[in-house]
């Protein structure tokens, strides 16, 4: 790291469709949305995140990225356009922006090389994770994430009988506004708990199965402009998701009042709380809503550029 300070940054996520089944190896469609979260690492008597020093028991993400580079005791700062816990991808954003500039600080930069170990971190610290949340932090603008390799093809990774292959992928101009609840529930057990549920059941592992074929349809559908279909698409998605047990009843809300509103609108990221998104030509409207629901609003703008060294 050789005494100087590096820095980068990377861009919050919006799963349009497709979480959870992603993790099963169903594809996934995920947006960058322009708030940042910035990262600077320099040489430090012991390694802390914001001036807490780390320990076995906080900041998993940060000491998993320390530990795979080999660094020596490093301070990290963060700051960030967006809440974390949000459902927006603060813990992939920080892992890929961490990561950036540990490998920058070696004198390498790779887009696809930083997008790959900051999956594995999500993995190893989150127990199970697909590459979606961290390849759109890496990438920037969209991403397509399903089992076969198509257009606009980037790096694929396989684990068990699960294969990832990321895509590039466009994505038409859209409106999006993002509701956050205010309540954080961590990923990994979410993602453990469906889990639990596809293990022990049929009808949830056909519930994942239609997330994946709904995810199909919603691509089309961007690939067309049709941003009607795609705002249905969303909504279905969002009732698959709920049926899976990981919406809550704020986000049910949420969800329903902006739809006369909306295109379409679901949870997006792990649920448990976390936030909604809603495609719409009515932002204000939607913004309204949302606050008047107790959330908070963020109007999100898309085709915005990957992990940065700043
Ligand atoms: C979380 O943003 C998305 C999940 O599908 C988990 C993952 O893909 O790693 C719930």
């Amino acid at each position: 790291m050789s005494g100087r300070t590096w820095g980068a940054s990377a861009p919050a996520k919006v799963i349009l469709l497709g979480e959870h089944a992603v993790v099963f190896g169903k594809p996934a469609v995920s947006v960058a949305i322009g708030l940042r979260l910035r990262c600077k690492i320099r040489p430090a008597a012991v390694s802390s995140l914001n001036g807490v020093p780390l320990t076995p028991q906080n900041y998993s993400y940060v000491s998993a990225c320390l530990a795979r580079h080999g660094a020596p005791p490093t301070a990290v700062l963060t700051d960030s356009d967006f809440p974390s816990g949000s459902g927006l991808g603060s813990s992939a954003a920080v892992t890929v922006a961490l990561l950036a500039a540990l490998n920058a600080s070696k004198g390498d930069l790779k887009e696809d090389v930083v997008a790959r170990e900051a999956f594995e971190v999500e993995c190893e610290v989150q127990g199970r994770a697909s590459p979606i949340d961290t390849s759109t932090c890496a990438h920037g603008n969209g991403i397509l994430v399903q089992r076969q390799r198509g257009d606009g093809f980037l790096w694929e990774i396989s684990m068990d009988t699960r294969r990832w292959c990321v895509h590039d992928l466009p994505v038409p101009k859209m409106t999006l506004v993002i509701g956050f609840t205010g309540k954080s529930k961590p990923t990994g057990p979410l993602v453990a708990k469906v889990k639990r549920y596809v293990d022990h059941t049929t009808f949830a592992r056909d519930i994942v199965s239609e997330i994946g074929d709904v995810t199909m349809e919603g691509v089309k559908q961007m690939a067309q402009g049709d941003l009607e279909g795609l705002g249905r698409t969303m909504t279905k998605d969002h009732k698959l998701l709920a049926i899976l047990g990981v919406s809550t009843r704020e986000l049910d809300k949420m969800v329903s009042s902006v739809l006369p509103y909306s295109y379409g609108a679901k949870l997006t990221g792990a649920g448990g709380g976390g936030s909604m998104v809603a495609l719409t030509d009515q932002p204000q409207k939607v913004m309204e809503i949302i606050k008047n629901k107790g959330g908070q609003p963020f109007a999100a703008d898309t085709g915005v550029p990957g992990v940065r060294i700043e």
